[in-house]
């Protein structure tokens, strides 16, 4: 199960769902309305330690990030791994050459589509008279016809079923447009455009396949950009907008500049600044970093002076970190390792306040060139906005600012470089140099001996087991794969019952095959081995000769499955109670948790009555 394992470990929970729904931190927790169904409070949550979500509003349901993408976005279980997989990094092993067919259909057929879909737009655009009020607009943004050329810019009228009538028409199915994002699901059935009445940007990836499309209002409508959905090939944060028209310029500028928005990268193009991508709008995360990084390791990132001129270093201590350019993952003080490690150099340009970089280098393309000449390393922009904000009368500013950067000159590897800011940090404070020299010492002595007894903590697990399978998921399955007669039993098993995905995963497939060979050829080649391993698991002898025996050993587990999985809903549901109480949450919400634990406790004593009822101590077992 390694590969989901890592996957798990590499990835945050809270980051993912945060890409779909805007989670609100509660205590250790975070909640949210439930994307799953309507509601009016919020029951859906997130446990960044057990990795895991469920709503105890009407779904009832919940999971891991797995299950969450599956239920989502739609997708099947290898879709989301493959998806997850891209994010965390992962390599997979390449894929069955008959899964690795049909997964290449249908990627290949998305990237058709979605050329198709930009061609329709951009054909309205530049012809249909509908498309007058785009073709205006754009003008009077000063945005050339070779420039609309250049990035297929279309159009995408007012109406329903523009798109979708064009594409059918064309021979594509409706399922592949829902699965591109270009149309949507209505709730009674039937399906309607989702880009209506706006400007269309293609986007494309390194190689110029149109992965997905930006849609900006005409009519001042909100949201301003209304972007593709997460697609088995568009993911918006390891896109960069304008990357296959930058590539060139980049490896010979040796430098990417990184802007926030579709509207800076067609100005810069347009005047011949063509090392310009854009980030859409998020901080700079590590899989658009590793795009570039191929390109060159010079990167610059223009920021709004709005952005920056907001703190950048909190007063905790912390990076604020949708101000500055860094990862999600990274923090302030990581900043100067991940470079390190990355081998890239990120510098910042403010730009003049109340601009975007669009309106500067439309007022004075020279500018910009001086803005870059100037751009300075991120570690300098991070010193001397923490710099900016102390008072130099005051000692104890002082003091407690050069507190807050010790821990990033200590991440520097290189002596020199580090040196020179411990130089740069005394000047800028008018201290003496030996003093900073004298903390910087005591800090590293401090963190030397906290770091050895951080190493001593982490080799004692604190929540075992949390990203491996679990013994008695897979005893239960080596026993359904390995006795053919269990399948005719009354199953009370619902695929609830396996936390784990790869698990739920294998006895979904396994309740839809009942032969080794169809079984396998349906689950993601990922889950093959274990599969096998589980076969050849070996029970008792008594065990393989008598079905009565197999039965109650499946009975046996089921009820475990179902303690587990009701202690585990029991234990969140305990948490979120102790948390709402704490924070003087709802009465409505704690009323309502309350009459679920009770729900949850009655049917908790009715499994152990059960199991009572066969034999004493199972629910004593280790798990
Ligand atoms: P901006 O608001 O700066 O947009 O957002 P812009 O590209 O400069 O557009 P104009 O100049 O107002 O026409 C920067 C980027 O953030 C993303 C888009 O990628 C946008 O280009 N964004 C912004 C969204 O995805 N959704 C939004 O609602 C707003
Ligand atoms: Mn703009």
């Amino acid at each position: 199960m390694s590969v989901i394992d890592e996957i798990k470990q590499k990835l945050d929970i809270v980051e993912v769902v945060s890409e779909y729904v805007s989670l609100q931190k509660s205590g250790r927790n975070f909640k949210a309305l439930c994307p799953f169904h309507a509601e009016k409070t919020p029951s859906f949550f997130v446990f960044p330690e057990r990795q895991s979500w469920h709503c105890f509003g009407a779904c009832g349901t919940g999971g891991d990030i797995f299950s969450f993408l599956i239920k989502k976005e739609g997708l099947d279980f290898s879709q989301a791994l493959r998806l997850l997989a891209e994010k965390a990094n992962v390599t997979l092993a390449a894929p069955s050459s008959m899964q690795k067919g049909a997964e290449d259909k249908k990627t290949e057929n998305l990237f058709q589509i979605n050329e198709a879909a930009a061609e329709y737009y951009h054909h309205l655009l530049l012809n249909a008279s509908a498309g007058e009020t785009a073709r205006n607009y754009i003008a009077q943004r000063g945005i050339s016809l070779q420039t609309i050329k250049n990035f297929q810019l279309g159009f995408s009228p007012e109406g329903w079923e523009v798109i979708r009538q064009y594409l059918v028409s064309k021979g594509h199915e409706e399922t592949e447009l829902l699965a591109a994002g270009l149309i949507l699901e209505r709730e009674g059935g039937g399906s309607y455009d989702r880009f209506r009445n706006r400007l269309m940007f293609p986007i494309r990836d390194i190689q110029g396949r149109v992965v997905g499309f930006g849609a900006r209002t005409l009519d001042e409508s909100l949201p301003k950009y209304i972007n593709s959905p997460q697609t088995l090939i568009f993911d918006k944060s390891s896109s960069l907008y304008g990357i296959d028209r930058a590539k060139t310029a980049i490896r010979r500028d040796n430098l990417a500049i990184i802007t926030e928005g579709y509207m800076d990268v067609l100005t810069a193009h347009q005047h011949g600044i063509e090392n310009t991508v854009a980030a859409m709008g998020t901080a700079l995360t590590e899989k658009q970093i590793s795009i570039l990084k191929k390109l060159t390791k010079n990167l610059i990132q223009a920021l709004d002076a709005d952005a920056a001129g907001k703190q950048a270093i909190s007063r905790s201590g912390e990076m604020v970190d949708k101000v500055l350019p860094v990862p999600p993952s990274v923090d302030g003080y990581g900043w100067v390792k991940y470079e390190d490690a990355q081998g890239v150099e990120v510098k910042i340009i403010i730009l003049p306040p109340g601009k975007d970089l669009d309106e500067v280098i439309r007022e004075d393309a020279s500018q910009w060139q001086k803005l870059i000449a100037d751009a300075k390393p991120m570690i300098d922009f991070i010193l001397d906005t923490a710099i900016a904000e102390v008072n130099l009368g005051n000692a104890k500013d002082k003091s407690s600012v050069v507190e807050k950067l010790l821990p990033l000159l200590s991440e520097m590897k290189d002596p020199i470089r580090q040196d020179h800011y411990i130089q740069k940090l005394a000047q800028l404070l008018k201290i003496d140099e030996g003093a900073v020299r004298d903390a910087f010492a005591r800090f590293r002595a401090i963190e030397k001996k906290r770091r050895r007894n951080k190493d001593f903590r982490s080799f004692t697990p604190v929540i075992p087991a949390l990203f491996s399978s679990s013994p008695v998921e897979e005893y239960c399955l080596a026993l359904l794969l390995q006795f053919p007669e269990l399948r005719l039993e009354d199953m009370r098993l619902q695929p609830d019952y396996f936390e784990h995905s790869g698990n739920r995963e294998l006895f979904l497939k396994w309740q839809q095959n009942d032969e080794y060979v169809s079984l396998k050829n349906s689950l993601d080649s990922t889950l093959h081995e274990y599969l096998d391993n589980l076969l050849a698991k070996t029970f008792p002898p008594s065990l393989k000769e008598s079905k009565v025996e197999q039965q109650q050993a499946l009975n046996d587990c089921i009820v475990r499955l179902q303690e587990k999985r009701l202690r585990s809903l029991e234990a969140k549901k305990e948490e979120l109670l102790a948390m709402e109480a704490e924070t003087g949450g709802l009465a409505a919400q704690l009323a309502k948790l309350e009459e679920q634990g009770i729900e949850e406790s009655k049917q908790l004593k009715e499994v152990f009555s059960k199991q009572g009822h066969r034999h004493q101590p199972a629910a004593r077992r280790s798990e």
